[in-house]
């Protein structure tokens, strides 16, 4: 049994029902039909939990943080910080002081860019990825390899939408400096084998940065269990507010890095002759942060964990199920990444429609996916497609949900002859 046959497997403890009436966005309809949401991939919606910590921050206590000894700067403060421990205890990390607030993944990795593995390359030195990542995982790294002489080193993928481990030790060599590798495809929904991708490249000891964007929504993550050097994910995604996100990295690794950006809030001292930098995470945390938004993914995060992250995965790993199979029985419907491994997302084409005009027809049907590329170009290259057409899943939806995405796509078969 694989671990998606076993979540299955497992009994889902979630009542759905009562959990979308937490979501007040889905009340309405949507060109004369109730609303059926399957974007979460690009960004899910937001209970009442999270949109009431973080209007209450600014009707109750809003000041700015880390600056004020007047009373609201110090409860803000206090709410703020608190949220480290909870994304601390969501990842299992050992130590709050690991776990720095940026806008979001992309942010996150565009820092251990610039403030861990810039300074430590030279020209000829390799930078591991795969040919399923985020061009938030690709495009930073190109950019030191710009500017370094540096080379991208890439894994391929099977028609399946796999990376293999034997592919991953051939491409580690004595050059490479650091692995980054996207947890869970948000392209394919591909659940990558992460766990041996970190004991292959620590046995040689090169660090290994994991994006758990489309991960932390959708399964239990343990950043000790998993091994790896550093984490991020973004907020908005976790049924938080947008421009939120979190880096997590080991201590040891965080404390050996300069700071990215300069600025207040960063340092211990500053004159024109010499700055010293605070410790981390305040070392990488510069300016006035998005402190509303983070008290609200702190609402976020205990909601999430209220309802249990493993019943959450349980949940979607049966919506996807049925409907790799109701989908994949659509005649001149194709799924692009049938991985054994699967979360979240469902990407497909179809014969005679172009992804932009499927995504417009069930539009109409109140149905929204995500139609594009998904920031992953290199992924539509190599299945040799321009786009797709992607459904990606929530803990608010439901099965019947499916059935309307699969009517819709059959007016889209109507409609173009199929
Ligand atoms: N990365 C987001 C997506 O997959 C925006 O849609």
């Amino acid at each position: 049994m694989n671990s998606a046959e076993k979540l299955r497997s497992d009994r889902v403890v979630l009542d759905v029902e009562a959990v979308r009436r937490e979501f007040p966005i889905l009340r309405q309809e949507i060109n004369g039909h109730p609303l059926v949401y399957l974007d979460n991939g690009a960004s899910a919606q937001k209970p009442e939990a999270v949109i009431e910590a973080e209007a209450r921050c600014y009707r109750e206590y809003y000041a700015n943080i880390h600056r004020g000894v007047h009373h609201l700067s110090q409860r803000s403060t206090a709410a703020f910080e608190e949220v480290r421990g909870k994304v601390r205890g969501l990842l299992n990390a050992p130590s709050e002081k690991e776990i720095i607030f940026t806008r979001g993944a992309t942010e996150s990795m565009n820092l251990v860019a610039y403030s861990y593995l810039r300074p430590r390359l030279q020209p000829g030195d390799e930078i591991l990825i795969t040919a399923m990542e985020h061009h938030s995982n690709i495009v930073p790294w190109q950019i030191l390899c710009d500017q370094t002489g540096a080379r991208l080193v890439v894994v391929p993928i099977s028609d399946q939408g796999e990376i293999s481990l034997d592919d991953v030790a051939e491409r580690l060599s004595e050059r490479t400096r650091l692995v980054s590798v996207v947890h869970v495809s948000n392209a394919l929904g591909t659940i990558n084998p992460v766990r041996g991708v970190v004991e292959l490249a620590q046995a040689r000891g090169v660090p290994v940065m994991l994006d758990g964007a489309q991960a932390v929504p959708h399964m239990p993550v343990d950043v000790q269990a998993l091994g790896c050097d550093f984490y991020a994910f973004s907020g908005h995604k976790l049924y938080g507010p947008t421009g939120t996100g979190v880096l997590w990295g080991r201590y040891e690794l965080l404390e050996s890095m300069s700071p990215w950006q300069g600025g207040g809030d960063m340092i211990r001292s500053v004159s024109f002759e010499k700055t010293e930098f605070a410790d981390p995470p305040a070392r990488f945390e510069a300016g006035t942060p998005n402190i509303a938004g983070v008290i609200g993914l702190g609402a976020a995060i205990d909601w999430f964990q209220a309802l249990d992250p493993a019943a959450v995965a349980a949940h979607e790993a049966d919506l996807l199920h049925y409907a790799a199979e109701r989908l994949g029985a659509i005649p001149g419907l194709r799924l692009i990444g049938t991985a054994r491994e699967r979360a979240g997302v469902i990407s497909f084409v179809m014969d005679d429609a172009h992804p932009h005009d499927i995504g417009t027809i069930l539009d109409g049907y109140g149905v929204a996916v995500r139609a594009g590329h998904h920031c992953a170009q290199p992924v539509m290259q190599r299945y040799g497609i321009p786009a797709t057409a992607r459904a990606s899943f929530g803990v608010y939806n439901t099965r019947s949900e499916v059935d309307k995405l699969v009517e819709a796509i059959g007016k889209v078969r109507e409609l173009f002859g199929g």
